[in-house]
């Protein structure tokens, strides 16, 4: 398997870019004290580097969230698997988030929280597929932008596999599994 997959981005240009990122919310949010809402599962190894290159006082939080549909597919309908453990009215909330694709998940994410009353409401992703967007989102942090491919690794999953890979790979349609309709 591991033969098939093609480095898209490396380790070490992740932790260069994670890095940058970090400065840029430190300088952003000098001053403040921003809770950082990881979500759950794919964004876990990108926000635990994160914070290790944000040089101001942070909280963390999670959200969990499955998409239903196919596989490497988001229809959009998206369900809350663990919620964050406390209230955010009032606070200065930073979404971290895997990858945005077509936009559905944190579309209905930031409608949900929004409804919460934060007193700013920003996201950051490490990665986003522009060509795929099906409904417009502000993106305030990206990382990468990347083409129209199913990527895995560093967080990224397929069925579950290949989080623990250290840079981000394509995996190619071959891998993937079909099965019959119905
Ligand atoms: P969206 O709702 O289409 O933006 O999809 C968002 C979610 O789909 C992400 O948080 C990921 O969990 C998953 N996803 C989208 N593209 C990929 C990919 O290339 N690899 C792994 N997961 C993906």
């Amino acid at each position: 398997m591991s033969n098939e997959w093609e480095v898209l981005i490396s380790a070490e240009a992740l932790q260069r870019r994670v890095r940058e990122l970090g400065e840029a919310i430190s300088r952003d949010y000098a001053g403040r004290e921003p809770l950082l809402v990881g979500i759950l599962r794919g964004a876990w190894v990108f926000l635990a580097d994160l914070v290790r290159c944000i040089s101001i006082p942070i909280r963390c939080d999670f959200m969990g969230v499955s998409s239903y549909g196919p596989q490497t597919e988001s229809q959009g309908l998206v369900r809350i698997t663990s919620d964050l453990s406390e209230p955010v009215t009032g606070q200065d909330l930073l979404v971290v988030e895997d990858i945005v694709d077509t936009g559905l998940t944190i579309d209905y994410l930031l409608r949900n929280l929004s409804a919460r009353r934060p007193r700013t409401l920003k996201i950051c992703t490490l990665l986003n597929k522009p060509d795929r967007r099906r409904v417009e989102i502000p993106l305030d942090y990206v990382g990468f932008n990347i083409p129209s491919c199913f990527v895995i690794g560093y967080g990224l999953d397929y069925n579950q596999h290949h989080r623990e890979l250290p840079f981000i790979a394509t995996l190619p349609p071959s891998a993937l599994s079909v099965s019959p309709p119905g």
